[in-house]
Formats: C-alpha cells, sequence, structure tokens
C-alpha cells in the first residue's frame, strides 16, 4: 500500500483553521499526494505533541497560535528569519531525521502586499508604519525592510517594545527605522501594517484618522471586514485589507519548502473569496 505522507497544522485552538483547506488545494492543484490534517496541543504540550507526529512518520508543520516561539526552542536549527522573528510557522523533517524551522510569514506578507498592491512592487518605495512589536511583528518587520520599505516606523503601546525591535533592525539594515508611541505619529505613510492582536477584543490601536490618511491599510488578521479594516476604510485610508491573501501565501511558501514546487495563489484566494 502506498504511504502518503502527512503534513499538519499544530496550535490551540486550531479547530478554524483554513490550513487544511488550503494545502489540499494546493496539493491537487499540483498533483500531490499528501494529508494534511489539524493538530491540537495541550497548551503545555508543544513538544510532545511534535514530536509524536514524527515519530509517526510525519514529513511536516505548520505551527500557529500560541506556538510559534515554542516551535522556534524546539527545532534542531533556524532559517535567518525564524532566528530573528524567534518564530517558527513552519517545520521541514530533513533527510538526516532533523528538523529546521523556517518563518514564511513575512514572505507570505510581502507577496500579497505585491497582489494588492502595485505601487510596493519593486524595491525600498514605501513609507510604511508598522503597528505592533510583539511577536507577529518581528515576523515581518525584517522582510519589510529587505524589500517593499523605503523607511519603517514602528509605534507600540509599550514604547520599549518597539524600541527594542528597532535596535535589531538597526543592527542588519541601513535604511531609516525609528520607533514611535501612538500619540506622537505623523501621518504621511503609504502603508500602514496592523500587527497587533487587539482585534482580538475587536479593538483597534489608538491612533488618530490622520496617521492614516490615503494610506493603503492592511490588518495581519483576517476575517473580512475585521475592526481595524472598518476603522481605516472609515477613517480615510485609500484602501484596507485583512489578512487573507497572507495566510495563503505563507502557506504556499510553506509548500515549496516541503514539496518543492510553489502552488498558485489564485484558484485557492478566489476559492476563499479572497478580494484584490
Ligand atoms: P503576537 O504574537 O500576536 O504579536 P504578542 O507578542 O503578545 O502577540 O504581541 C501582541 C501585540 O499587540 C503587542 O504589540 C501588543 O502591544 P504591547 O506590546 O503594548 O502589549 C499589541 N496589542 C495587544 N492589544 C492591544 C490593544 N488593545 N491596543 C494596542 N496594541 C495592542
Amino acid at each position: 500500500m502506498a504511504v502518503v505522507d502527512r503534513y499538519a497544522v499544530v496550535g490551540n485552538p486550531v479547530s478554524h483553521s483554513l490550513s487544511p483547506r488550503i494545502h489540499e488545494a494546493f496539493a491537487r492543484d499540483t498533483g500531490q499526494s499528501l494529508r494534511y490534517d489539524r493538530i491540537e496541543a495541550p497548551l503545555d504540550g508543544f513538544a510532545e505533541t511534535v514530536q509524536q507526529f514524527f515519530a509517526a512518520g510525519g514529513r511536516g508543520l505548520n505551527v500557529t497560535v500560541p506556538f510559534k516561539g515554542d516551535a522556534a526552542r524546539w527545532v534542531d536549527r533556524r532559517s535567518d528569519h525564524a532566528a530573528f522573528a524567534k518564530a517558527v510557522n513552519t517545520i521541514v523533517l530533513e533527510p538526516d531525521g532533523s528538523t529546521t524551522g523556517h518563518n514564511t510569514d513575512g514572505l507570505g506578507l510581502m507577496l500579497d502586499l505585491e497582489r494588492l498592491l502595485p505601487a510596493a512592487r519593486g524595491d525600498g518605495r514605501l513609507r510604511v508604519l508598522l503597528l505592533g512589536a510583539g511577536g507577529a511583528a518581528r515576523g515581518v518587520a525584517r522582510p519589510l525592510l529587505e524589500g517593499l520599505a523605503r523607511e519603517l516606523v514602528i509605534a507600540n503601546r509599550t514604547l520599549a517594545r518597539a524600541e527594542e525591535l528597532v535596535a535589531n533592525l538597526d543592527e542588519i539594515s541601513d535604511r531609516p527605522v525609528t520607533a514611535v508611541p501612538f500619540n506622537k505619529l505623523d501621518g504621511g505613510f503609504d502603508l500602514v501594517i496592523n500587527a497587533t492582536s487587539a482585534g482580538l477584543d475587536d479593538a483597534v490601536p489608538t491612533i488618530e484618522p490622520a496617521v492614516i490618511q490615503g494610506a493603503f491599510c492592511y490588518d495581519m488578521v483576517y476575517g473580512g471586514e475585521t475592526a481595524f479594516c472598518r476603522w481605516s476604510r472609515e477613517s480615510g485610508a485609500s484602501a484596507a485589507a485583512d489578512g487573507l491573501g497572507m495566510l495563503v501565501a505563507q502557506a504556499a511558501f510553506a509548500f515549496k519548502l516541503w514539496r518543492g514546487v510553489r502552488p498558485d495563489l489564485e484558484p485557492v484566494l478566489s476559492q476563499l473569496g479572497a478580494g484584490s
């Protein structure tokens, strides 16, 4: 009997994850045969769960909330992006049985922004405001500075966290990057990215509408009209998008790491009803 390669997403909670649907569609579209499940690990049982999965022959994992930091500590080695982010969303089982942790969230965001925002294509063109300085923000800050951001401003409720991230970014990039409190932000941004978890409480970071006038606003969380998307549209943004495209794009990069082929995003995006 042919053995089908097994993959899964590990999280808690994980029952609403779209990842199985996305990866099954990628497998169909690229003619690959694989199985992709959801695994809910106990909050204090990430390592045991993941060990069991690989011991039973699993080939690769996606990792989601709240385990991306645990995954970064668990793997045998980390890609540069995962090491900087201190967060792993994709684990690859190597031929020698060791594991490598990657972070495809930043690349996923870049690819989605290129799709949504033609002006973002090319290097160093946009003045970018990143809201938040937690794990999600760390995952995308470096790819932004290495790609489309000409200048990056990081604003966070707790300024010290933004300042620490800026200090880390200064070590790897020559482009201007500054930490600014929410109430001291100016305007003139091309792109504003919400990487805070305020939306979990249906809240929006406390910034003035003037800050986002004319900017393209992007919420890294998905869910259609998120609180941040709604607020942005009502407060003068040129347009707003949720993070569904980023979710599909980070999955495409994970699929490439596992299977060697990067699937097209469009068929899956239209299946899931993503805007463009
Ligand atoms: P994640 O992995 O989702 O980034 P995290 O590391 O806990 O989770 O970071 C959460 C981020 O959302 C932080 O930037 C946090 O700001 P603080 O560093 O000041 O805590 C931000 N955040 C959460 N709730 C928020 C709210 N209601 N308004 C503004 N920022 C908020």
